[in-house]
């Protein structure tokens, strides 16, 4: 169904265990396990909130659902908002929610153990410093109301693991599994994920335009431009530039009122089509790719920057943006959890998967790509930024 990860350099659990590092970290499990050492770090100052901070996240991997239900049951009674206007107390949001006190005291008490709520004076119920972001970026919210769907799907881990696709997130995304599905899908499929994303790609905006200036650069083609959200801003942001978009013909019509309706139209070409078998109009010499490799297989990834390459000028750029896995060097400073989540949501809605910087860039190489870099970017969690350009001297 999906291609395995990438596993060059994890140790295969056949072989023997060789290096020192090993043989470390296996002296160290041993350790952490022994009920002696526990008892100890309980009692010794110095170590104790190391103990307390490992039982602490335990805690919050088992309850985890609970807590994304909780959330996600503030977001259906719009208590953000609700709340930003002003502070409210018990009764007065029972009497908005329509929910008796009781049931909405567990809710908000609930809420208020996870940083979303906070307490106030007499007896109110304000936003927490988690429920302020909530209160101003309707994306977060339209997402937590999403990830509803990956959660059913998920509901017997081991059972999804071998019918991902037979859920109701691969029925979300007519794309990304099976190409007779997108062909049969209708337009309100497409308008839903692009809203979606729309929404959601505030964030990644700000990242892409706060990392990478845009002057050398006269036109843009925005590959998989979904609703235009992104390639919009972009125009705003840069006024010399000619954007172009490439997407599935239903998307771009969506993406046409974007632009339309922030009178940017005269800057606009759009170039409806499908990568997997049309090429990519020339013109621009920079193309962005911003969450659409993700969503795609390596064979499919692979052909995909192959046309984007072939679609650009010598010099041109190759601009890709999205949520990246950890790499082997990074998981040094710690693990990521978000990877967990992207890995399952790609599962869910299809054949893509979550790669690394290091597996993406050696893809961008294959395909031509050279001066290949990674861009540092305030918020890796939003999205990673990779460039390569289009060899000068081609043979
Ligand atoms: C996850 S969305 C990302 C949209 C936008 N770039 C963003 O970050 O919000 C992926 C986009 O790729 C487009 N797409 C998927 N498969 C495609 C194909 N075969 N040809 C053209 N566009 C495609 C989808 O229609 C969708 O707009």
């Amino acid at each position: 169904m999906t291609k395995p990860m990438n596993l060059d350099g994890m140790p295969n659990g056949l072989m023997e265990v060789t290096t020192w590092q090993d043989r470390l970290l296996q002296w160290l499990e041993r350790l952490y396990a022994s009920p002696k050492l526990y008892q100890w770090s309980l009692s010794n100052p110095l170590t104790r909130w190391i103990t307390k901070r490992r039982t602490q996240q335990i805690f919050d991997l088992m309850s985890g659902f609970v807590y994304s239900q909780v959330l996600l049951g503030c977001v259906r009674l719009d208590l953000f908002k609700m709340l930003y206007q002003r502070p409210l107390d018990l009764q007065q949001i029972a009497l908005q929610t329509k929910l008796s006190e009781q049931a909405l005291q567990r809710l908000l008490l609930s809420a208020v153990s996870l940083g979303l709520l906070e307490r106030r004076s007499q007896q109110r119920f304000g936003l927490g410093a988690l429920g302020v972001p909530l209160a101003m970026h309707p994306g977060i919210g339209a997402m937590v109301e999403h990830n509803h769907l990956l959660y059913r799907d998920m509901q017997d881990p081991l059972g999804f693991l071998n019918n991902a696709w037979l859920g109701t997130m691969a029925d979300y995304w007519p794309y990304a599994h099976d190409e007779q599905a997108a062909e049969r899908a209708a337009q309100d499929k497409f308008s839903r994920y692009s809203d979606l994303m729309a929404s959601s790609q505030e964030f990644v905006v700000q990242e892409i335009l706060g990392s990478y200036y845009f002057d050398e650069h006269s036109c843009v083609m925005d590959v998989g431009a979904g609703k235009g959200r992104f390639a919009s801003e972009l125009a705003l942001h840069a006024p010399h530039l000619k954007l172009q978009l490439f997407d599935l013909p239903p998307v771009l019509e969506l993406a046409k009122a974007t632009f339309q309706s922030k009178g940017l139209l005269d800057r606009l070409t759009l170039s409806p089509g499908n990568f997997l078998h049309d090429t990519l109009p020339q013109g621009a010499d920079l193309v962005t790719l911003v969450r659409v490799a993700h969503d795609h297989p390596d064979e499919v990834v692979q052909q995909l920057l192959q046309k984007i390459h072939d679609a650009l000028p010598v010099g041109g750029t190759l601009l890709l943006a999205e949520p990246m896995a950890q790499s082997q060097s990074q998981s040094a400073y710690g693990p990521q959890q978000t990877d967990a989540y992207f890995h399952f949501y790609l599962l869910a809605m299809g054949a893509g998967r979550l790669r690394t910087p290091e597996e993406l860039m050696q893809m961008m190489s294959k395909a031509g790509f050279v001066v290949i870099e990674k861009l540092p970017n305030n918020m890796p969690i939003h999205a990673q930024i990779l460039l390569g350009r289009k060899d000068k001297c081609l043979p």
